[in-house]
């Protein structure tokens, strides 16, 4: 089968973007991208209501929404279904598994806000979002993008630790190694001269493996 070649990726939203402004009818009614200035967003965009997949996952968002507001991190959910689908289902998930979805879902009915990040790969599915997750930072720029398959749930361990990630290099400025978590020692930056990295093998306050790679406890 051919490949339908409808989405221009030049025009994606990549990392360190500005995210890309919308105002769109959500369950808890108008929200503008620019209201969440001065928290992090994660905007997620979810294939259909009414899915099993998608159950499970709203389940586990809702589940982490209490240690993402520790955070100062809000959520968003997004699929093309309408408002009345999406309150019918939210009130169906309470019903069956008792968990109460706090945060707001935009009904993109128009996918203007789907096409303006990218949320829609034809040759997946033309008419579905597929499982996206945009964190935002406070200032309103991407800081990371995940696409996950329609057929596959997403990992909010992962979702966590990736905002942690940021917030901690950020604050910090360092970087995370592969499989990082909190309390974790953290990678120290790469010297940037000869002089610095003749020093950086003798630094006692770091864990050194070589020059270039160097790790230390965050106080
Ligand atoms: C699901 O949530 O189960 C699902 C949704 C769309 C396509 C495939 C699976």
């Amino acid at each position: 089968m051919e490949s339908e070649n409808v989405t221009n990726v030049n025009s994606l939203p990549r990392i360190g973007d500005d995210a890309p402004q919308f105002e769109a009818n959500t369950t808890h009614g108008s929200i503008k991208l620019e209201d969440y200035t001065g928290n992090w967003l994660v905007l997620f965009s979810h294939p259909a209501d009414f899915t099993p997949v998608c159950t499970t996952e709203f389940v586990a968002f809702q589940n982490i929404y209490p240690q993402l507001r520790k955070l100062n991190t809000e959520l968003l959910g997004l699929s093309v279904d309408s408002l009345p689908a999406h309150i019918a289902w939210v009130r169906n998930i309470q019903e069956k598994s008792g968990v109460k979805i706090e945060f707001p879902v935009i009904a993109d009915l128009t996918r203007d806000v789907a096409m303006k990040y990218g949320m829609i790969h034809p040759n997946e599915s033309s008419t579905e979002t597929n499982r996206a997750v945009f964190v935002i930072d406070d200032k309103q720029v991407i800081r990371g993008i995940i696409y996950y398959p329609l057929n596959v749930g997403r990992n909010m361990d992962e979702i966590l630790r990736l905002v942690t990630a940021l917030q901690t290099a950020d604050e910090h400025k360092v970087s995370l190694p592969a499989d990082w978590n909190p309390g974790d020692k953290v990678v120290v930056p790469p010297p940037a001269t000869q002089q610095l990295a003749e020093e950086r093998v003798n630094d006692e306050e770091v864990e050194v493996t070589d020059w270039y790679l160097s790790k230390k406890a965050l106080k």
